[in-house]
């Protein structure tokens, strides 16, 4: 849409600049960068206007003269027919957009974009790692790892969408004192219990133990923390009893994990292992200890000074020589710059890991990695449920696997009192669909930054800026179409004629489908989908107000129905490309 305003300022400068060389020919070229281009108060005076003072001193001419002018040498132009109309509004060059040539080169761009239809090519070349979820193997998946889950998938496909390359990483911190707890209670408490003899999903099993491992800690502190300290010991020296453990477990709970992120769309290009890559860590540590870069204290342990960024200091290597949550993250991304090497490698973490970061980076840099400054962590909030806080260690964590299916329960609820079952084919499929589009809008909708509390019961319904709403809006569209496409009835003969679609409602929905790539942009810019989300919430008003106001088989004439039935198909296909973007399936039927 701005291509047309701005193939306006291009024949505005070019007269303007055919005026100086007849008023004043030893001046320098005027460029269309030093005409500016104003939106006039009133659309009756115009779509778009130029101011004319600048040129007032070079052409020794009044505003209003010069504006006259070049409206002269518009109106004369013959290039300027197919984009409109020029008019003298005092000291203003004003002129009227041709809507037909903008309707038809949107409702154009958009038809034969299909998928691709948005893409702003504006990361070409742009190789941007991504690392999301990174859950640890003593529990399943809680809400706030659904909120990270959908950050970290819908960003990566926006930069996708922008021509970014982009890898999608995890890691899996699979090792250490919390995943010790889990083993420790399970050998305590559960002892030869499986997934399949106490009939729940494997990750579940494991994230029982790590309630029952709080509960045995509350009753004897001490003696606990003391086991579990040993089983670690046990784990870092190879114990053959303790290590097989550890793999069942793991395998537990990675395997039920695995089958949430099917579940809700979310996928890797590789996952790393916190077992694999901690050692690593241990080795740049002790390098950097060898360099003077970091000390080691009397007790034995090795720490980094921080006070050239201001903080404290901070304990890199136990002093048993055992490793802690930095060594490892150490470790891993100087493993993955080395597998994969990026312009940019981006962490989606809670914004409570904001000191850990900000200290992993300088060390890397410390260490003397230049792709240091690469590293970024999109840092976003909490997410809770009206309730109050979730709490893992009380064991009333709100389990991801749970909240999902009490959204697909409540949209198929919803299916069966609209008596839809046999309208949507299968109705348990299509609930559950309802409620991915529930969840991740909802989640999406907030921008990261941004505490936010999760509505379950809001984020189903069916009007209302919500995921299910715009479901709704997609299905009724996939409908007409439909129709049309076996009747064909009032389109007979009908030809797509864009200079049709001047009703202020077309006009509004046009300009909104024209603005998604900027949408895109923004939303890629700022690491935030609530752009899209936000302009998703648009387009569906638009589509509103445009099938309200704007019959598609009454329009009156075949052309005009036919030039209607493409607007509703082009708002389809921006609806699907924006939904996917924002992990909400789209519907045929609901
Ligand atoms: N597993 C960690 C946790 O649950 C988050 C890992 C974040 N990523 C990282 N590279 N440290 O707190």
């Amino acid at each position: 849409m701005a291509d047309i305003r701005e193939n306006w300022r291009g024949l505005v400068a070019a007269a303007l600049e055919s005026l100086r060389q007849a008023k004043a020919p030893d001046a320098p070229a005027v460029e269309a960068a030093s005409v500016s281009l104003e939106t006039p108060p009133d659309p009756a005076m115009g779509d778009v206007g130029f101011p004319m003072f600048p040129f007032a001193k070079l052409f020794r001419m009044g505003p209003p003269q010069i504006a006259a002018e070049v409206a002269k040498l518009l109106a004369d132009n013959p290039e300027t027919a197919s984009l409109g109309t020029v008019k003298q509004v005092g000291p203003y060059v004003n002129a009227f957009l041709a809507k037909g040539t903008l309707a038809g080169d949107t409702l154009g761009a958009i038809l034969a974009g299909g998928d691709e239809y948005g893409k702003p090519g504006t990361l070409a070349g742009k190789r941007v790692m991504i690392e999301f979820s990174s859950p640890n193997t003593n529990k399943p998946l809680h809400l706030g790892h659904l909120r990270n889950d959908a950050l970290g998938e819908s960003v990566s496909r926006i930069l996708k969408f922008c021509g970014a390359e982009v890898y999608k990483v995890n890691i899996i911190n699979n090792r250490g004192i919390h995943i010790c707890k889990s083993m420790l209670a399970y050998k305590k408490f559960f002892a030869g219990k499986t997934p399949e003899s106490e009939g729940i999903k494997s990750d579940l099993l494991v994230g029982n133990c790590y309630v029952r491992y709080s509960q045995y800690s509350k009753e004897e502190p001490e003696k606990a923390e003391a086991e579990a300290q040993e089983l670690l010991r046990g784990w870092e020296a190879g114990d053959p009893e303790t290590l097989e453990l550890w793999k069942t477990m793991n395998g537990w709970a990675e395997k039920g994990i695995a089958q949430t992120y099917k579940r809700t769309g979310i996928s890797f290009d590789k996952f790393y292992y916190e077992s694999d890559t901690y050692l690593l860590g241990k080795d740049k540590i002790l390098e950097g200890l060898e360099k003077g870069i970091f000390y080691r204290e009397e007790d034995g342990s090795v720490w980094v000074d921080l006070a050239p960024i201001n903080l404290d200091k901070k304990v890199l290597l136990r002093k048993d020589g055992t490793a802690l949550y930095m060594t490892q993250d150490i470790g891993t991304a100087i493993a993955r710059n080395g597998d994969w090497p990026f312009n940019q490698l981006m962490y989606v973490v809670g914004n409570e890991q904001q000191y850990h970061f900000k200290v992993l980076f300088y060390i890397l840099q410390k260490l003397g990695y230049d792709w240091a400054k690469d590293l970024y962590h999109l840092s976003y909030g909490m997410v809770n449920l009206p309730e109050g806080k979730m709490k893992s260690r009380e064991g009333t964590v709100v389990d991801g696997d749970d909240l999902i299916n009490a959204l697909r329960d409540g949209a198929l609820e919803e299916i069966a009192a609209k008596g839809r079952e046999e309208a949507v084919g299968d109705p348990s499929e299509v609930a559950e669909k309802i409620a991915l589009g529930a969840l991740h809008y909802f989640l999406l909708q907030v921008s990261p930054a941004k505490d936010m509390v999760f509505n379950p019961k809001e984020s189903l319904s069916f009007t209302g800026n919500t995921g299910p709403y715009l479901q709704y809006m997609g299905a009724r569209i996939s409908s007409i179409l439909r129709k049309e496409e076996a009747g064909g009835r009032s389109l007979e003969g009908g030809k797509v004629d864009p200079s049709l679609l001047t009703h202020d409602a077309e006009w509004e929905l046009l300009k909104t489908l024209g603005d998604f790539p900027k949408q895109v942009i923004r939303a890629g810019e700022n690491h935030d989908p609530s752009a899209i989300t936000s302009y998703l919430y648009e387009v569906s008003k638009g589509f509103s107000r445009f099938y309200h106001d704007c019959p598609i088989l009454n329009a009156g004439s075949p052309d005009l129905a036919r030039t209607r039935l493409e607007l509703a198909r082009a708002v389809r296909i921006v609806l699907r490309n924006a939904m996917n973007l924002v992990l909400v399936p789209f519907l045929e039927t609901m």
